[in-house]
């Protein structure tokens, strides 16, 4: 008997599911069995407004042709070929067209499989890069409290998010970690916050402690996305640079979630007009189809390992799944989807829509804060006493419910929609969580 995928299967046993609450989602299980443009359709055949991009990763919205008919030419003519040693056309031009929209500067495009491994590339890169000048004793990377860099033991080092951390050892050593940037006295501030630049400065208090020969590299995201929405303060990631270009610090800016046109343009380097060394990219680089991610980087990194014998090996790195044919074709159809939407741009011509709907969920029950920037929001709620996280986790079933997709980490819900979304399914996202807060106060 074939499977029929459109009804919820009766046994959840096997699958452990990633980042999820299990029990309870096996006790009331949210199934998706299909997608297109703004909505998802579940197994019990209700319409779902996809608030979320799925995971912040497909910008241009769900099953777009052009991405679907790539794909499926692509798997049928060449499945799958080798990056080690050998190439394909697609994985060369898709690496073309990255740096065509990339910040200038940035020349060359390492490939790997998603978020995790672009964060893992880009350290690695990063202590290697600075071996291959002959200065090896710059071994320290510098991440930042409550920053999320994926789930590999690099990513979770350097990240900051406590749980993301506390279950796994010791991880890697030589880490230090900045302050986050989120103050109190930005609440409820549109866009990006005034007060916090000085908060950079704490790189030069790492510096002095550790001497900067031994700093390899800062990592941070611009917009730091799964924490929960924390925008950079006007002036902080322009500080960032000016301190890690005095020390001779490699500047990794970690675009997994603002990569791809999530602040209204390309990427949020190009955005806050800040150039950092290397980029991490993913999510959007292929929208979401199929697995792929990135690590951009100027020529100055890469030419540093182009020396040595020609028959020899420069990067002892990469994936089975690097420039993967299908991922290639994906990346080169969903690049042209997002130039014929105009889509990496279209979140700045949609922002101040966005953010006076948001700021009008102000004064609902138990909402402490609101923040936005591009096509990314959050409302962050008061936590209820000894239950934290439970508050917008009932929030985040009766939107689902309801008819909506958000995200929540702790008491705070972000929003991502795709950047195909109109003012009135803003209006609809908007409108429902709204309705969600009221019923839930
Ligand atoms: C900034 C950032 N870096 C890395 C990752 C990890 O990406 P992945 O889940 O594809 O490994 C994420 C995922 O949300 C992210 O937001």
């Amino acid at each position: 008997m074939p499977l029929d995928r459109k009804s919820a299967p009766n046994d959840l046993r096997a699958f452990w599911m990633p980042f999820t609450a299990n029990r309870q989602f096996k006790s009331a299980p949210r199934m998706l069995v299909a997608a297109k443009d703004m909505y998802y359709t579940t197994s019990d055949g209700r319409q779902i407004l996809d608030g979320t991009a799925g995971l912040w990763c497909c910008n241009a919205g769900h099953c777009r042709p052009k991405i679907t008919e790539a794909v499926q030419a692509q798997v049928a003519e060449m499945d799958y070929a080798p990056a080690f040693q050998m190439g394909h056309p697609l994985a060369f031009e898709l690496a073309n067209r990255i740096v065509d929209i990339a910040p200038d500067g940035i020349e060359h495009v390492f490939y790997c499989n998603s978020g995790s491994e672009a964060v893992d590339t880009a350290l690695k890169i990063a202590l290697a890069y600075h071996r291959a000048r002959g200065d090896s004793a710059r071994t320290r990377l510098i991440g930042r409290e409550r920053g999320y860099h994926g789930v590999g033991f690099g990513g979770i080092s350097v990240g900051g998010i406590v749980n993301n951390r506390r279950f796994f050892g010791s991880l890697l050593t030589g880490v230090d970690h900045l302050p986050h940037t989120h103050l109190p006295e930005n609440a409820f501030t549109k866009g990006q916050p005034e007060h916090g630049a000085n908060l950079a400065d704490e790189l030069e208090r790492i510096i002095a402690l550790h001497g900067a020969e031994t700093i390899a590299a800062v990592i941070v995201e611009p917009m730091a996305g799964s924490t929960g929405v924390l925008l950079p303060p006007k002036g902080y990631l322009k500080r960032l640079r000016e301190i890690t270009h005095k020390h001779g610090i490699l500047l990794i800016f970690d675009e997994v979630i603002t990569g791809f046109g999530r602040l209204g343009s390309p990427f949020a380097a190009q955005h806050f007009d800040v150039m950092p060394d290397m980029i991490t990219c993913a999510k959007g680089l292929t929208n979401g189809v199929i697995p792929m991610g990135a690590v951009l980087t100027t020529a100055q990194i890469h030419d540093a390992f182009m020396q040595g014998p020609e028959h020899v090996i420069e990067l002892f790195h990469g994936y089975t799944y690097s420039g993967n044919p299908v991922a290639c074709a994906a990346g080169l159809a969903t690049l042209d989807t997002y130039a014929e939407d105009g889509l990496l741009t279209r979140a700045a011509d949609l922002e101040t829509y966005w953010q006076e709907a948001l700021h009008g969920l102000k004064g609902l029950p138990h909402v402490v804060d609101i923040r936005n920037m591009g096509l990314i929001g959050a409302v962050e709620l008061a936590p209820m006493e000894c239950q934290p996280g439970k508050r917008a986790f009932d929030v985040f079933v009766k939107a689902f419910e309801a008819g909506i997709m958000i995200r929540i980490t702790g008491d705070i819900i972000a929003m991502s929609p795709p950047l195909i979304i109109s003012k009135e399914q803003i209006d609809e996202l908007v409108g429902t969580l709204a309705e969600v807060l009221r019923q839930a106060g």
